[in-house]
């Protein structure tokens, strides 16, 4: 029976005790947790990540956390939006049971500097590691806390952040941790547009610029499935790209582990990170590549 089902209960915990002794009450009644990481500024993204715990356990925590450590210098720690009220509103009308939002002191009391690390070797380099050095340290150094502190059965997290959710998933299979990681499909505005937070950061003029990432990344999948070569659509990618007005920081064809695609590889993933205005974003899409013909040999 979901803890939550008047949806009226939500409890917002700051405390790092608070929320170890509340969920102890509930793991000992052997009811099952779930856990949702989010920075916040919530939107029908989070949500749907919300919505699928909601299903799947007995207690939904979500957690809101501008995490400070995963932001390299010069990056938006300070513009990122914080909509805390709005958040709690809309976490309580999707269920969700209980709000861990700590304050940075309270996840690292002595300083990020002094804050010993997780570091994922391999999954985190290239693609956003490239770009972000530091950036996935400080995303499994903190969802590695949040796994301490709440100790889910089972954590979800957003297909739209390919990479981090790899990088989730070996961490927690590197250290043997008991928690089950479901990746949940990108959610997407009507023009196709990923929803995220940093969306907010566009202009006008630049959101309706915003999608031609998706489509693009759209037409570039339907070129490689007829068998195109990888190059070549790369290279038309990153031209139509420039010419829509971004600035790309990647256009990379993965296998779906992260790794090269080679003349074997079926399942692959196309994967884009382009600055538009202020604002840095980031898509993928799944690409079903055909077996190898001439074309595609050129892989
Ligand atoms: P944040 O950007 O707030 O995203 C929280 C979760 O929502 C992530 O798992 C992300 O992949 C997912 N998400 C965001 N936009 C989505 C969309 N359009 N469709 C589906 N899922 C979406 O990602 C982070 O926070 C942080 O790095 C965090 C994991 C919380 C660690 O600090």
């Amino acid at each position: 029976m979901p803890v939550n089902d008047d949806k009226t209960a939500m409890h917002t915990l700051r405390d790092i005790s608070e929320l170890r002794h509340t969920l102890r009450e509930h793991r000992l009644r052997g009811q099952r947790i779930a856990l949702v990481p989010t920075m916040g500024n919530l939107h029908a993204g989070h949500l749907a990540l919300v919505a699928r715990a909601r299903q799947s356990a007995d207690v939904v925590v979500a957690s809101l956390f501008v995490n400070p450590m995963q932001f390299g210098p010069g990056e938006d720690l300070d513009a990122y939006p914080r909509t805390f009220e709005a958040d709690q509103t809309q976490l309580t009308e999707a269920g969700c049971d209980i709000l861990f939002s700590p304050t940075v002191s309270a996840l690292y009391p002595n300083g990020l500097d002094a804050q010993t690390l997780v570091h994922v070797p391999e999954m985190g380099e290239g693609l956003c590691g490239g770009s972000r050095p530091g950036h996935f340290d400080g995303v499994s150094t903190v969802v590695s806390m949040l796994f301490n502190l709440v100790q889910p059965d089972v954590a979800f997290f957003g297909q739209k952040d390919y990479q981090q959710l790899a990088v989730i998933r070996k961490m927690v299979s590197d250290l043997h941790l008991p928690i089950e990681i479901i990746g949940v499909p990108i959610v997407r505005a009507e023009d196709g547009l990923a929803l995220s937070s940093r969306n907010g950061y566009l202009s006008q003029q630049e959101r309706a610029v915003a999608p031609a990432l998706y489509q693009t990344l759209c037409s570039l999948r339907d070129a490689l499935e007829h068998g195109e070569s990888v190059e070549q659509v790369l290279h038309r990618g990153h031209t139509a790209l420039y010419d829509a007005g971004f600035t790309p920081d990647y256009l990379e064809l993965r296998d779906t582990m992260l790794g090269p695609v080679t003349p074997s590889t079926r399942h692959a993933v196309l994967l884009a990170a382009a600055h538009l205005g202020p604002a840095r974003l980031i898509d993928n899409l799944s690409v079903q590549l055909p077996a190898a013909t001439n074309a595609s040999h050129q892989r």
